[in-house]
């Protein structure tokens, strides 16, 4: 695998996996869905400060730049891209809003975070222009943001969303599960599987409740716990044919999400 500088030497359409490196197996099965579609895996890690409301966070955010090259390379990448600050933004750059949907769910707690993703990602595309783009459906909302950015303004790119990978007991992977200890990694395996039993369920009500009992867990402060409609991201109603639960909330500290398709309404689909 060659790491890149600068991308003029790329003249074949290869799939793009973006990240912000502290690479694990949910980033690895990314490059390995973006390996079955195109020979020549571009990987970007880049850390946006743009997409951090809070200087802690960011400067917290786990820096692992010799793992990052191998768990690349393991995982089929053809190309690892290292940005500098500069390339991403000079001094000009277009600043994308995520509109209503940037402030809400996600966005309540976090101002500026998909304004900050958006305009990240159409930078990273602009120079990289690639073919296909993967993304994790682990940040739906992000993944649902990034498909409306793509539709807009790089229609030739097309978004493939990836499953959610999991720890054995259900915790979806995260850079930042690495921060919880281990009494609250073991806390955390509440949030799966409130999703796994509220997927179970047949009707919206009975799935909300199932939901709620996330904040039976004293050491889980919730967020939100809903379910949403996944072609308009508003709160799922009894017409919504594609609904997916969303649960947000603090561990130790560390912000945990995820999210799980519903079941009874794949049937109706
Ligand atoms: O999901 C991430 O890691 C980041 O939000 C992304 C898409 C790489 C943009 O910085």
């Amino acid at each position: 695998m060659k790491e890149m500088k600068v991308l003029t030497d790329l003249d074949r359409p290869c799939a793009f996996v973006p990240t912000m490196g502290a690479l694990h197996a949910g980033h690895q099965s990314l490059i390995q869905r973006a390996r079955e579609i195109c020979d020549e895996v571009v990987v970007s890690v880049f850390i946006n400060p743009l997409q951090f409301e809070d200087e802690e966070d960011l400067a917290k955010y786990p820096r692992t730049p010799e793992r990052d090259f191998e768990l690349a390379r393991e995982a089929g990448a053809t190309v690892l891209w290292r940005p500098e600050y500069e390339t991403i933004y000079p001094t000009e750059i277009t600043r994308l809003s995520a509109g209503a949907l940037g402030t809400k769910f996600e966005g309540v707690h976090r101002p500026g975070h998909f304004d900050g993703v958006l305009t990240v990602v159409n930078r990273l595309f602009e120079i990289v222009k690639p073919r296909f783009a993967i993304f994790g459906e682990k940040d739906f909302q992000q993944l649902f943001l990034i498909n409306q950015m793509a539709t807009q303004l790089h229609p030739e790119i097309e978004i493939v969303p990836a499953p959610t990978i999991r720890e054995s007991t259900g915790l979806a992977m995260s850079s930042r599960n690495v921060r919880l200890s281990t009494e609250g990694r073991s806390a955390a395996d509440v949030i799966s599987a409130v999703l796994r039993k509220a997927a179970e369920e047949e009707s919206l009500d009975a799935a909300q409740k199932k939901l709620n009992e996330v904040t039976n867990e004293p050491r889980f402060t919730l967020d939100y716990a809903e379910i949403i409609d996944e072609d308009t991201f508003e709160i799922a109603t009894n017409e919504s044919l594609k609904r997916r639960a969303i649960v947000a909330g603090w561990i130790d500290g560390v912000r945990l999400i995820d999210n799980m398709a519903m079941k009874s309404a794949l049937v109706r689909v």
